[in-house]
């Protein structure tokens, strides 16, 4: 039998490399080579069969499409994040920080899941004590959960497959490792490998595997970008640790749809869904304040309503600061100097922070307007309108782009009582909206106007 060879893999492009080396000769990043062992061909059959039963060819419309029956995990908000609850044979990344609530979250799941079929939870992170211990303070009976405290890939693969539990948890994937490499359990190699394993017995037992992910310091799931191109279903935990407020994200999602949003309130007793979240990143400000507009930013089929604060002040070094918590610096770069260029709003001398309240993150370029108006009032020391709402993309030609779905927004703003809008035209109702009086605006050099 051939020997398994030992190569190095770079876990930012994938290539491989026979020795090791400080700098992957394919794209250049440093650091990034890590061992793993190539199977030798033909005693891999075992590893690389395929996910699905072979079929023949057949015609797209001779296949009868069937809805995925959906396993609903009883908890509300993430059931909206899966799209309606989980869909046997899934497997479902989950990340976020430590300490975030994601052992918690989905503890929590299975003692409400267990109540309709097996469930197992895995653990490599924690003892059974210690999850016991959580089951206690959460109120969980755990009656229906089964427990195993294991790293090994090869036990854990065997239990599920001998148990054939509805839905397993495995807390985490950085922790186990798999017998057949000699890499240590979180190097990308392991993780890779261990995910593959577990996909492969999740498509053909059709048990649902929800897999809890580590981050890495920028905020991306630590391991190869290969582990979201495996799984169906990417979530993220957000939030600020220092807050008590959670939100889970659909990244990616085979079954439902992505930027989904859920929202909980971490309590003593665990996770809270929070059914009606929009009023939750305003900050409640006692009277008006500078350098504060709140927008409206639609996460999947919800609107939200968030609060974007700036503050521009005299820089006394020779770069002045762009710092931006929450939302894109780099679209604050570009905002700054559209600002500059269309608007004359110059901010050369000045550092610039822009923050969204809560721990909330937005990616959408409809913040832009809400961002800019902030900047603005920091910049004159003046505060904008009472019950002022503002969403809509700035171009670099200084033109201001619609946002999607712009009637949900404004109906959203109008419920919580704000009373003036400030949107782009062609983001402009067909019939008013009542209570709300909107204002709309083309290019950055009116926006000037709404601050007098
Ligand atoms: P945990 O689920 O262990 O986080 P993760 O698995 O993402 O690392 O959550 C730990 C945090 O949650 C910890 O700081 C304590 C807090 N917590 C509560 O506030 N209430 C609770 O009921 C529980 C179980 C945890
Ligand atoms: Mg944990």
């Amino acid at each position: 039998m051939a020997k398994a060879r030992t190569l190095f893999l770079c876990s930012d492009c994938g290539g491989t490399s026979a020795k090791w080396e400080g700098r992957c000769p394919h794209c250049g990043a440093w650091n990034t080579l890590q061992e793993t062992r190539e199977s030798p061909a033909g005693s891999s059959g075992h590893r690389y069969a395929p996910l699905a039963a072979s079929t023949p060819v057949r015609r797209l419309s001779d296949i009868e499409a069937r809805e995925q029956a959906r396993n609903p995990t009883g908890i509300e908000e993430f059931d909206r994040v899966l799209g309606g609850g989980l869909v046997a044979g899934a497997v479902v990344l989950i990340g976020g920080d430590p300490g975030i609530g994601k052992s918690t979250l989905l503890l929590q799941a299975l003692a409400s899941l267990s109540e309709r079929g097996p469930v197992l939870y895995v653990t490599g992170e924690e003892s059974s004590e210690q999850v016991a211990l959580r089951a206690q303070r959460l109120g969980v009976s755990g009656d229906g959960v089964d427990l195993l405290a294991e790293i090994r890939l090869e036990q854990i693969t065997q239990a599920l497959v001998e148990r054939r539990p509805g839905v397993a948890v495995i807390d985490s994937i950085q922790t186990l490792y798999s017998g057949e490499l000699t890499a240590a359990p979180g190097s990308v190699s392991q993780v890779r490998e261990c995910a593959a394993q577990l996909t492969r017995i999740a498509k053909q037992t059709g048990v649902t595997l929800i897999l809890i992910g580590h981050v890495t310091k920028d905020g991306a799931l630590a391991g190869p970008r290969v582990l979201e191109h495996i799984v169906d279903t990417v979530l993220y935990f957000e939030g600020d640790t220092h807050s008590s407020f959670r939100l889970v994200r659909a990244i990616k999602n085979r079954f439902g749809a992505v930027n989904e949003l859920g929202v909980f309130a971490m309590t003593d007793r665990g996770l809270r869904g929070v059914s009606n979240p929009s009023a939750l990143f305003l900050a409640g400000h006692s009277r008006e304040v500078a350098g504060s507009c709140v927008m409206a930013t639609q996460e999947g089929t919800r609107p939200l309503l968030v609060e974007v604060q700036a503050l521009v002040d005299t820089a006394h070094v020779p770069n002045p600061r762009r710092l931006s918590v929450g939302l894109e610096s780099s679209r604050l770069a570009m905002l700054l100097a559209v600002l500059h260029r269309h608007a004359g709003i110059a901010t050369y001398d000045q550092d610039v922070f822009v923050n969204a309240v809560g721990g909330v993150r937005i990616m959408e370029p409809a913040a832009d307007l809400a961002v800019a108006l902030a900047i603005l009032s920091s910049m004159r020391d003046r505060p904008l309108p009472a019950g002022l709402l503002a969403f809509g993309e700035i171009g670099l030609a200084g033109e201001i782009r619609p946002a999607p779905r712009g009637q949900e927004r404004l109906r959203e703003a109008a419920k919580l009582g704000f009373g003036l809008a400030v949107v782009p035209r062609a983001n402009l109702p067909r019939q008013p909206i009542e209570g709300l009086r909107i204002q709309a605006v083309d290019r950055v050099e009116d926006v000037l106007g709404v601050l007098s």
